[in-house]
C-alpha cells in the first residue's frame, strides 16, 4: 500500500503564513490555557466475569445495558484505581498457558477473561464549550468503552493508545459514567501480557481551536549532518492546529524554547499565524491529512525553525532536556499551551563504525525487556518504570529494546530523563489500514522523546520475513517511519542468518537475533560472510545472548525450574554472554547488541516448565535483584573496576568436595583465597571470566584484582554466614510524594547476627503496614514461586432483609409519576399482607395480566448501616413492570421481570425508620413483587494477610502513597528471626491535576 500526505492545493490557500519575531510579551505568558490534561486513574470500580454477555446495544444509539447503562448500580463492585492488570491476582494454574505465565486469563479461561471497569464524573457546566477527550495508553485487551451509555469505540490492541473525543455525549453541569469491558480472551505475544485497564486513562479537555492530539513535533539536525554536531543545530518545530468550530479562525502559533537549566533561549518567540477553516464538510475537505488513510480532520500544519548556536547535547551519559513551548492565540487570547521536552542529538548508522550518537561511534549495550514486574504484573506505577531504567543503567546497559510492542510513554519519559537509547518497536508486521494507522500513531506519539532512537518494524516474522511480500510490508512500514520522522533509522529484529531474501533485502539496518553460532569457528560466521556481501548496509544486534541463570543458584535443578547462575546455560538458539559479546565486542560494525533479556519477565519459562512460571533469561530478576551474570556486563561494559565472585560460600555438607569459583572482573588479573591461602593468580582475557576449582571449606573466600603494573585495583570477598537471625528492610527512597501513586521499593533481606545476607534463606516473612500508604505487591524473583504477588481485599457485603410487606391493588401513575401511596404517612394497615418466601421461588405473586399494585415495607437503619460507602437494595424480582420510592423518593425503575434489579439507596435513606415502596405493572401471567428483598451495607475492601517467602535472601515490597501527607511504617516479621520496621515519608505533593 502507498501512503503519503495528500494535501489539496485548495488547502494551500487556505493557509496564511506570516512569520512574526517579536519580544515575548508578560501578560500572554503568564495567561491561562483552557487546557487540562487530567489523570483519570482513580476511583474506578471492577467486576470480574462476563455477568452482561448482551450489555452491547447496536440497534439503537445511547442504549446500552447493563453496566454500559448510566443508571447501573455498581456498588458492590471493587474499588480500585489504575493502572490495574486483574491476571496477576489470580493463582497460578498448571493448566494454563506457560509462555504467559501459568495464570488462568486468555484462551480456555473464558470465565477469567472478561473484566468491567466502571468511573463516574462530574463535568462542570463552566466546561461546556470545550471538547472533551478520552485517551487509553493501553488495555489489554479489546476494549469496549462507553460513555453514559453510548458505545464510544471498540479497540482490539493491547498496546496501542486510543483516544476518543466524547464533547457530543457528555453532559456539563452533570454525572457522566465511562465504562469499559475488557476481553482478554486472546493472545497477542508469547509473553505474559496482563489483562485489563493496564496503562493510565487520560481526559483532555481544550478549547474548540487547539493543538491536535499528538500535534507538536520537534527535532533537531545540524547543518553538517549527523556527523558535525558541533555545529549550528537547527531545532525544526511543527505544530498542528484543529478547528473543531463551525467559523473559520485565524490562529497564531507562537513557539518557545527553554535550555536545559530552564533559561529562555532568546528574549524572542517565532510565530505564525494560519487561517483555519471551519468545520464544513467542503473546506474540512480541503484540510485533510491523510497518512495511510488516518486522517487527522480539521487539521493544518504550520512550521518553523529555529537555531541554536551552542546546543547542550543530550546521551544517555548526559540526559539533558530542552524545553518547547507552544501557545496558540486567536483574537489575542490564549487558547492552547502544551510544553514538550525534547533532546538536542543526532542519531544514525554507519556501516563500518556502527551506530553514532552526536556522530561519535556509541556502542549499544542494551536489553530487550517486556513490561512486567514482580508484584505488579503488567500494571507499573511511573515510579517503576523509573526504578527499572535506573536498575538497568546500574550495570551499564545504555539503550532499551520495547520488545516486542509499542511501550508505555512514562517508560519513554524515564528512559529521556535518566539517559537510555529506546528501539521502539511496533507489535506486529502489516501494512494493512489499520495496523499502518497504528504505526503512525505509535510514531506521531513517541517522536518527540530524546530516547527513542531507533524503529523497529517488527520482530521475527518466520512465515513471511524471507517472501517478497514480507519485504512489501517492511519497505511501506519503513518509508511510513521516514515521512513522518526524517531523524531515526529503521531496523528489524531478524532471525535468520546470512540471508538478504525479504525483509533484510529492504530494511534500512539489519538485524540480528542470534545467530553467533555454537561451535567456536562458527562465532560470528554468518554475520561477517552477510557483512562481506552487504558492505553497506549497516547492521545491529537486536536480541542476543542470553545466559538463563536463576539467581543465587549454583546447579541445575529440573524438578524445582532452576538453572545454575554461572554463565554457561543457554538455549539452542541463543549464547551465553560470553559467547555473543566476544564476537560483538571485536566487530564494531555490529554497532552492539541488545541481551535478552535486561528483567526476567513472567512466562516463557526456559529451559524448563512447570513448576517454574517466569523465564530465566534476565540480567536481573524479577525484582530488579542483580544475578551473578550482571557483574559480567557491569565489568565489560562500564569503566568502573570490578571484582565479583560466585557462587556463595554457604555449603555446609559439601566440605572437601570440589566447588567451581568464578570471578569476572575487568582486572588484568586476579589472585584468589580461601581462608587467607592463595589458590593461584590468573590473568583474564578480554570479555572473559576466571575459574578456579576449589575444596570446600567454610569461612573468607576472597580474590584481589590488579591493574597491567600489578598494582592491586580491587578486592572482595564472600563469607560463609550463620544461621537467619532478622530481617533488613531497606526502601530505594526514603522520602516519596503523597500524590496516591508514587511507590518505595523495599528490600527485604535475611540476615544472620553479624548483619550478612544469608544466601539461602527462604524464611517466610509476613508484613503490616501503617500510615499514609499500601502494599502494591510483594515479589522474590523465584522463578518458581507460586506465592501470591497481591492480597486483595474484596468490599464486605452484609444484608439486612426487609420483611414486612403488604400491597394492594391500585392505579400506578406511569412512568413512575408521584402518588400518595409512596409517601412514609401513607396508612397501608388495612393492605393484603404477603407471607416472606425466600427459597429461591419467585414468592407470592397475586397480579393478573395487565393489573396494577402497590407494595410497601418498613426497614430501620442505625446510622452505623448508613456510615458504610455503598448502601443500595437488591430485588429478587419485580414482575413486569416497576417503579421503586424510598422514603417517597424515587430510586429507581425495573423494566425487566428476570432481572434482579439493585438500585444504590444511600442518599434517600435516614437513621431510624424508612419505608420502601414499590408500584408495579404486570403485564401479562403472575405478577408483582418478590418479597425476598434486602439492603446490602458494602463496605471497604481492606487486603490483609501480607507476606512473601524470602528467595536465596532476598524478597521485595513494593509500597505506594496515599495522598496524605505523613509517614508509611512497614513490618517484617517472621517466624524466629528478629523483625524490622522501616519509615518512609510521604510528603505533600500537589500530584497531577486528575478528575475527581
Ligand atoms: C526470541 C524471541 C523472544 C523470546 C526469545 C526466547 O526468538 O524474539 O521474544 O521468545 O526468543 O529465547
Amino acid at each position: 500500500m502507498q501512503f503519503h500526505f495528500v494535501l489539496r492545493v485548495a488547502a494551500l490557500a487556505a493557509v496564511v503564513f506570516t512569520l512574526n519575531l517579536r519580544a515575548a510579551d508578560s501578560d500572554t505568558a503568564s495567561a491561562v490555557s483552557p487546557r487540562e490534561h487530567l489523570s483519570l486513574d482513580a476511583g474506578w470500580k471492577f467486576h470480574l466475569g462476563d455477568d452482561w454477555p448482551n450489555a452491547l446495544r447496536l440497534d439503537k444509539a445511547g442504549s446500552s445495558g447493563g453496566p454500559a447503562a448510566e443508571k447501573f448500580n455498581d456498588n458492590s463492585w471493587r474499588s480500585l484505581d489504575l493502572p490495574h492488570d486483574w491476571a496477576i491476582e489470580l493463582p497460578f494454574d498448571k493448566t494454563s498457558d506457560g509462555s504467559h505465565g501459568f495464570k488462568p486469563v486468555g484462551p480456555g479461561f473464558y470465565k477469567n477473561s472478561i473484566g468491567w471497569y466502571r468511573r463516574t464524573f462530574e463535568l462542570p457546566a463552566a466546561d461546556s464549550g470545550k471538547r472533551i477527550w478520552l485517551t487509553f495508553d493501553g488495555v489489554f485487551r479489546d476494549a469496549t468503552v462507553w460513555v453514559n451509555g453510548w458505545l464510544v469505540t471498540r479497540h482490539e490492541g493491547g498496546y496501542y493508545q486510543f483516544r476518543e473525543d466524547v464533547t457530543d455525549i457528555v453532559k456539563f453541569g452533570g454525572k457522566n459514567v465511562v465504562t469499559v469491558k475488557v476481553d482478554a480472551s486472546k493472545f497477542e505475544g508469547w509473553f505474559y501480557e496482563g489483562a485489563g485497564i493496564y496503562r493510565h486513562v487520560w481526559l483532555d479537555k481544550t478549547a474548540p481551536v487547539a493543538i491536535a492530539p499528538d500535534g507538536i513535533f520537534v527535532y533537531s539536525t545540524f547543518q553538517n549532518g549527523i556527523n558535525t554536531p558541533n555545529s549550528v543545530a537547527e531545532v525544526h518545530l511543527q505544530t498542528e492546529l484543529s478547528n473543531l468550530q463551525t467559523n473559520a479562525v485565524n490562529a497564531t502559533v507562537k513557539w518557545e524554547l527553554f535550555a536545559p537549566d530552564g533559561t529562555k533561549i532568546g528574549n524572542n518567540y517565532a510565530s505564525r499565524s494560519a487561517e483555519l477553516n471551519p468545520r464544513s464538510e467542503a473546506q474540512v475537505e480541503s484540510l485533510f491529512y491523510l497518512v495511510s488513510g488516518h486522517k487527522m480532520d480539521f487539521a493544518t500544519r504550520v512550521g518553523d525553525m529555529a537555531q541554536l548556536h551552542t546546543p547542550i547535547l543530550w546521551s544517555p551519559e548526559s540526559p539533558k532536556l530542552y524545553k518547547l513551548v507552544t501557545t496558540v492565540e486567536v483574537d489575542g487570547k490564549i487558547v492552547d499551551r502544551k510544553e514538550t521536552e525534547f533532546g538536542i542529538r543526532t542519531v544514525g548508522f554507519d556501516k563500518d563504525k556502527g551506530f553514532l550518537l552526536n556522530g561519535q561511534p556509541y556502542e549499544l549495550k542494551g536489553t530487550c525487556n517486556h513490561q512486567d514486574m514482580a508484584g505488579v504484573g503488567a500494571a507499573l506505577p511511573d515510579a517503576l518504570q523509573y526504578f527499572r531504567v535506573a536498575k538497568l543503567k546500574e550495570f551499564g546497559c545504555n539503550a532499551y529494546r520495547t520488545s516486542h510492542n509499542p511501550p508505555t510513554p512514562e517508560l519513554l519519559e524515564a528512559c529521556d530523563r535518566l539517559g537510555m537509547i529506546v528501539m521502539d518497536e511496533s507489535r506486529l508486521l502489516g501494512s494493512d489500514k489499520q495496523n499502518l494507522a497504528k504505526w503512525a500513531e505509535q510514531i506521531l506519539r513517541d517522536r518527540n522523546h530524546a530516547s527513542v532512537g531507533i524503529w523497529s518494524v517488527a520482530n521475527e516474522e518466520f512465515s513471511v520475513q524471507s517472501t517478497p511480500q514480507g519485504g512489501n510490508v517492511a519497505r511501506t512500514m519503513q518509508a511510513l517511519v521516514k515521512s513522518l520522522d526524517p531523524t531515526r533509522p529503521v531496523t528489524y529484529a531478524a532471525p535468520q542468518g546470512d540471508t538478504f531474501d525479504g525483509i533484510n533485502g529492504v530494511i534500512e539496518v539489519r538485524g540480528w537475533n542470534y545467530q553467533v553460532g555454537k561451535r567456536a569457528d562458527q562465532y560470528g560466521k554468518n554475520m561477517d560472510s552477510y557483512h562481506a556481501k552487504h558492505p553497506d548496509q549497516p547492521n545491529v544486534g537486536t536480541e542476543q545472548g542470553s545466559t538463563v541463570s536463576t539467581r543465587g543458584i549454583y546447579a541445575n535443578d529440573k524438578q524445582l525450574g532452576y538453572v545454575s547462575a554461572y554463565d554457561v546455560n543457554a538455549p539452542s538458539w541463543a549464547n551465553t554472554a560470553e559467547e555473543w559479546y566476544g564476537v560483538f565486542a571485536t566487530r564494531p560494525w555490529l554497532s552492539g547488541g541488545f541481551v535478552w533479556t535486561g528483567f526476567d519477565y513472567r512466562g516463557e519459562p526456559t529451559p524448563y516448565y512447570w513448576p517454574c512460571v517466569n523465564s530465566h533469561f534476565g540480567i536481573l530478576d524479577t525484582c530488579g535483584f542483580w544475578k551473578d551474570i550482571a557483574w559480567y556486563y557491569e565489568a565489560w561494559w562500564t569503566t568502573n573496576t570490578v571484582l565479583h565472585l560466585l557462587p556463595h560460600w554457604n555449603w555446609a555438607g559439601k566440605e572437601g568436595q570440589e566447588i567451581r569459583v568464578d570471578a569476572f572482573s575487568n582486572c588484568k588479573s586476579v589472585e584468589l583465597f580461601l581462608n587467607g591461602t592463595s589458590l593461584g593468580k590468573q590473568d583474564m582475557k578480554p570479555y572473559s571470566h576466571l575459574t578456579w576449582p576449589v575444596k570446600y571449606a567454610p569461612g573468607t573466600l576472597s580474590a584481589k584484582g590488579f591493574d597491567a603494573a600489578g598494582k592491586t585495583i580491587a578486592e572482595t570477598k564472600v563469607e560463609t554466614t550463620g544461621e537467619p537471625a532478622s530481617v533488613q528492610l531497606t526502601p530505594n527512597r526514603k522520602t516519596i510524594n503523597a500524590d496516591g501513586e508514587d511507590v518505595s521499593v523495599i528490600t527485604v533481606s535475611v540476615t544472620d547476627a553479624k548483619g550478612r545476607i544469608v544466601p539461602v534463606a527462604g524464611n517466610k516473612i509476613n508484613f503490616a503496614i501503617e500510615g499514609a500508604g499500601k502494599i502494591l505487591g510483594v515479589g522474590n524473583g523465584d522463578p518458581s514461586c507460586h506465592e501470591p504477588d497481591t492480597f486483595i481485599g474484596q468490599p464486605p457485603v452484609s444484608a439486612i432483609a426487609v420483611n414486612g410487606w403488604r400491597w394492594q391493588l391500585g392505579t400506578v401513575p406511569e412512568k413512575g409519576a408521584a402518588a400518595p401511596e409512596y409517601a412514609n404517612d401513607f396508612d397501608d394497615s388495612a393492605w393484603n399482607v404477603i407471607k416472606p418466601k425466600t427459597d429461591g421461588d419467585t414468592g407470592d405473586m397475586p397480579l393478573h395480566d395487565g393489573q396494577t399494585a402497590f407494595y410497601r415495607a418498613h426497614v430501620k437503619l442505625t446510622e452505623a448501616d448508613l456510615a458504610n460507602p455503598g448502601v443500595q437494595i437488591r430485588f429478587a424480582c419485580i414482575d413486569d413492570h416497576g417503579w421503586v420510592y424510598v422514603n417517597n423518593q424515587r430510586v429507581g425503575e425495573s423494566k425487566d421481570w428476570s432481572a434482579q434489579p439493585v438500585f444504590d439507596i444511600k442518599k434517600a435513606l435516614h437513621v431510624g425508620d424508612n419505608v420502601i415502596a414499590v408500584g408495579v405493572r404486570n403485564d401479562s401471567g403472575e405478577g408483582g413483587v418478590n418479597p425476598d428483598v434486602n439492603i446490602e451495607l458494602v463496605g471497604n475492601a481492606v487486603a490483609t494477610g501480607w507476606s512473601r517467602s524470602a528467595f536465596n535472601g532476598l524478597a521485595q515490597v513494593i509500597v505506594q502513597a496515599t495522598k496524605d501527607a505523613g509517614e508509611i511504617k512497614l513490618t517484617a516479621s517472621a517466624d524466629g528471626l528478629q523483625s524490622a520496621t522501616t519509615t518512609i515519608t510521604t510528603q505533600a505533593s500537589a500530584g497531577r491535576p486528575s478528575v475527581p
